[in-house]
């Protein structure tokens, strides 16, 4: 298979829009390969804060970015940082609200281009963000943005916190999702924004599994 002939679905949007669960899914269903390409924004914040590397330092970030040891398990539930599951500690709000800091820096970006790209292996490519369409992979056989309000986005969130034994406050994550999303969309590099020729869907009322089966009605029968 042609490097050019590999398909790849982009999924774009917001958290808290489902991407990330309906990526996954849809990766399963279709036996293609998965990138999370928030996880390598958050790892670097991590691994950032483990080193006690301010983020106003952008060299030493990227530097950070560019010499991550990541590992995915196979079913992309485990994220390994040099050996260690650190799955958890990088989905809490704080890692997120920093992933979003660490991703305004170009050279950030930069240094998980080419990582990102090498994703993109036989027999295909689910890969979820905020410019995998626009940006990592412009070339997409099929891109998405999936949207959702602020409101059933924190709400999402509040009960997956609440479902994890973790406690929350609903005013306190709408208010962070309504920050972190406003700092994504107005970077001046890579912002968050539905790619040229993105299909827009919006989630609010929809099914996990609506979304999915939606999404692969997109895909071309020549692909599935
Ligand atoms: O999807 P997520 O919540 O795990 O992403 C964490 C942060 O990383 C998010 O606030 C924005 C940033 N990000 C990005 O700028 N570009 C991507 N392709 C993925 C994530």
């Amino acid at each position: 298979m042609l490097e050019s002939d590999i398909p790849v679905f982009a999924i774009d949007g917001p958290s808290g829009s489902g991407k990330g669960t309906v990526s996954r899914i849809l990766a399963k269903r279709l036996g293609w390969h998965y990138l999370d390409s928030g996880a390598l924004y958050r790892l670097t914040a991590y691994e950032a804060e483990k080193q006690a590397v301010v983020l106003s330092d952008e060299a030493a970030v990227a530097k950070i970015a560019g010499s991550l040891d990541v590992h995915f398990s196979a079913d992309n539930e485990g994220v390994f940082l040099a050996g260690e599951n650190v799955n958890d500690a990088i989905r809490t709000e704080a890692c997120g609200n920093r992933a979003s800091k660490v991703a305004s820096l170009p050279a950030v970006r930069d240094a998980l281009l080419d990582w990102q790209r090498a994703f993109k292996k036989p027999p295909g490519l689910v890969a979820d963000g905020r410019d995998m369409g626009s940006v990592v992979f412009p070339h997409a056989k099929v891109k998405v943005f999936l949207t959702a309000s602020v409101e059933i986005r924190a709400e999402r969130r509040y009960a997956q916190l609440k479902a994890k034994g973790i406690g929350g406050n609903l005013d306190a994550i709408f208010n962070d999702i309504r920050e972190r999303d406003l700092r994504d969309s107005a970077r001046s590099v890579a912002p968050m924004k539905p790619a040229k020729g993105a299909v827009l869907l919006d989630t609010d009322k929809l099914s996990i599994e609506t979304v999915v089966e939606k999404l692969m009605n997109l895909l071309p029968d020549s692909t599935v």
